[in-house]
C-alpha cells in the first residue's frame, strides 16, 4: 500500500487558514468553492437532498457553512442522471453554500445489515428490486462527482468500534487499498476535494499506519472516522488526540458522526476542525430540544403549562415565536413540531461552535468550558 499514488493537485479549491490558537485547539477560516466558512463548525446531516425538516433557506439563516449530503441515498434517488441534468445538488436543493457528502459504504454498512465487503466494494441487495448492487470505490467517486459537492469523502471500510481481531487491520488496509482507486477515479479535482478517512479501530499501531498512508499521498483533509460507536469516552478521547496529534496541522480535520455538546467541546480541545451527526435533527423529531443545561423533553406533561422559550437567551426563530406549551402539543406528533424543534437544535449547534471559537479567539478557552460544564452538570466539581 506505500507507493508513488499521489493526490492530482498540490493546491486544491480548498484554503485553510488557521487564526488562532488555544493549545491543540484552532479557529480557522476554510474556504471551499461555494462558502467560506469558519472552523470549529457544525455540518447539519442532508439524507435525499434535505436536512430532515428544514427548507434550504433555512439553512442560510441559520448559517450553516457546509451540509452533508449522502452517496447511498443520492445515488438511488434522484440517481446520477438527474444530477448531471440539472448540474448537481447545490442547484437541486437551491443551496448555495458549500456541500459535503460520505462516501456511502458507512451508510449501507449501517442501515443495510445485508451488506457485504469484498476487495471490490461494498456490496449489497437494493432495499427497490431485490438486485445485486456493489458500491465501488470508482462508482462512489462517480456519484459524488455527479452531486457536486464542495468536498467528498473516500469509501472507506468501516468496522465497528467495538470489533476486535484481524478483521480491523484488514478494514484499514483495505481503506488505505481503497483510497488510490478514489483518487484515479476523481475526475473533477479542480472543484471538488477528496477527504481521506483514517481507519484502525482502537488499535493506535494501525492509526498511526494508516495516517501515514494516507499522509504522503497529500490530500486536501482528513477525517478521524470509525468512532461513536459504542467505545468508551476514554477510549474515543484517546484515538482523537493520537489522529489530532499526527495529522497534518496546515489541513482540515474531520470527526466523522460526532455532534454531541460535550463531545464538541473535548473534541475542538483536541485540535478537530469539523463535526456532522445527525442527532440533533433526530432527537428533534422525538421532541427533544437541546439546552444549555441538556435538553428538554418536549413530550413530558410538565411543559404544558410553561409560555417560556424552549431558551430564553437563544435569538432563533424558534425561540422568538414559540412556548414550550405550544411545543409541547406538536412535538413527536405534528410535522411542525420536529421542523421547529429541529431548527432550534441546529440554531444550539451552531451557537456552541460560535462559543468554541470565540473562546479559541480569546484566549479563554478553559473558562468556557469550565461554564459549559458547570451548566451541563451543576453538581460536578
Ligand atoms: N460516518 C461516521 N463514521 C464514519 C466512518 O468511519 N466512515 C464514513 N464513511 N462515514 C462515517
Ligand atoms: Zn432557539
Amino acid at each position: 500500500v506505500f507507493n508513488n499514488i499521489k493526490y492530482p493537485l498540490d493546491d486544491p479549491p480548498l484554503k485553510f487558514e488557521v487564526i488562532a490558537r488555544f493549545g491543540k485547539a484552532r479557529a480557522s477560516k476554510l474556504t471551499l468553492p461555494h462558502h467560506c466558512c469558519t472552523t470549529p463548525m457544525f455540518m447539519p446531516v442532508g439524507t435525499q437532498g434535505t436536512v430532515k425538516g428544514l427548507t434550504s433557506q433555512q439553512l442560510v439563516d441559520l448559517n450553516c457553512g457546509v451540509v452533508l449530503g449522502n452517496t447511498y441515498h443520492l445515488g438511488h434517488r434522484p440517481g446520477p442522471e438527474v444530477m448531471d441534468a440539472v448540474g448537481g445538488l447545490h442547484k437541486f436543493m437551491n443551496y448555495p453554500r458549500a456541500m459535503l457528502t460520505d462516501s456511502g459504504g458507512f451508510q449501507m454498512v449501517s442501515l443495510l445489515q445485508l451488506a457485504e465487503i469484498t476487495e471490490q466494494g461494498v456490496q449489497f441487495q437494493s432495499p427497490h428490486d431485490g438486485s445485486t448492487m456493489i458500491l465501488t470505490p470508482e462508482l462512489s467517486m462517480q456519484i459524488q462527482n455527479s452531486i457536486g459537492a464542495d468536498i467528498m469523502m473516500a469509501l472507506d471500510d468501516v468496522v465497528s468500534s467495538t470489533t476486535v481481531g484481524p478483521r480491523v487491520e484488514e478494514a484499514m488496509y483495505r481503506t488505505l487499498r481503497w483510497i488510490d482507486r478514489c483518487i484515479q477515479a476523481h475526475k473533477k479535482p479542480e472543484s471538488q476535494n477528496i477527504f481521506a478517512i483514517v481507519q484502525g479501530g482502537l488499535d493506535s499501531r494501525l492509526r498511526t499506519i494508516c495516517m501515514e498512508g494516507l499522509i504522503q499521498r497529500n490530500f486536501p483533509g482528513y477525517a478521524i472516522g470509525g468512532l461513536s460507536g459504542g467505545e468508551s469516552k476514554d477510549m474515543f478521547w484517546r484515538v482523537v488526540h493520537q489522529c489530532t496529534s499526527q495529522l497534518p496541522d496546515n489541513k482540515p480535520r474531520y470527526l466523522m458522526g460526532v455532534g454531541y455538546a460535550l463531545d464538541l467541546v473535548v473534541c475542538s480541545a483536541l485540535g478537530v476542525d469539523m463535526f456532522d451527526c445527525v442527532f440533533p435533527s433526530r432527537t428533534a423529531r422525538f421532541g427533544s430540544a437541546l439546552v444549555p443545561s441538556g435538553s428538554l423533553n418536549l413530550k413530558s406533561s410538565e411543559y404544558a403549562y410553561d409560555f417560556t422559550p424552549i431558551d430564553s437567551e437563544c435569538p432563533c426563530m424558534v425561540c422568538k415565536n414559540y412556548t414550550r406549551a405550544y411545543l409541547h402539543i406538536v412535538a413527536g406528533k405534528e410535522a411542525i413540531g420536529g421542523q421547529l424543534i429541529t431548527y432550534h437544535n441546529i440554531q444550539y449547534q451552531m451557537s456552541l461552535m460560535n462559543q468554541i471559537r470565540e473562546a479559541i479567539i480569546n484566549q479563554n478557552f478553559p473558562e468556557f468550558v469550565k461554564s459549559f460544564i458547570k451548566k451541563q452538570y451543576p453538581n460536578s466539581d
